[in-house]
């Protein structure tokens, strides 16, 4: 049927599962990023990076089911985030937003949430 929300309207769960993936996949050979992720199998946090956003764009709220309020300043903080950080996060990001070849102005209002929520998590300034 008709889009009822910006989720439904891009595709839905399997949207997000290649976008968050292709993300994940860039993670894994990102030399700044990587060493960040206390984990050495980088799936749970893919997963919580798909379910975060799946709720954040209209879709299934199994994220906050899971996990409770995002809170994500506050998780963020046993990470050292700064511009460099921010920079390469949002470099895998554009690869995969870009690969997935989303509508206008889907594609744009996407990306403009995730470079100010990448902005809004910078914690570190040195
Ligand atoms: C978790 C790094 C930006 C959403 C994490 C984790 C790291 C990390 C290392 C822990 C992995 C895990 O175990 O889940 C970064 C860096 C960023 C960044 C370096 C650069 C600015 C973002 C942005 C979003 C986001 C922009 C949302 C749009 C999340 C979520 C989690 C997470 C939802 C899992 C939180 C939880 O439930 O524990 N991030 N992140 N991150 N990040 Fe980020």
């Amino acid at each position: 049927g008709t889009p009822q929300n910006f989720y439904e309207a891009v595709g839905g769960e399997e949207t997000f599962r290649r976008i968050v993936g292709r993300f994940y996949a860039e993670v894994a050979k990102d030399e700044v990023l990587r060493p960040l992720y206390p984990e050495e199998d980088l799936g749970p946090a893919e997963e919580r990076l798909r379910l975060f956003l799946i709720q954040y764009w209209g879709g299934p709220h199994t994220y906050s089911d899971q996990r409770g309020h995002p809170r994500l300043r506050m998780r963020h903080v046993p990470f050292s985030i700064g511009p460099i950080e921010r920079d390469a996060w949002l470099r895998c990001m554009r690869i995969a937003v870009d690969e997935e070849r989303l509508a206008e102005p889907e594609r744009q209002q996407l990306w403009a949430y995730l470079e100010m929520a990448a902005n809004s998590l910078i914690n570190t300034w040195v």
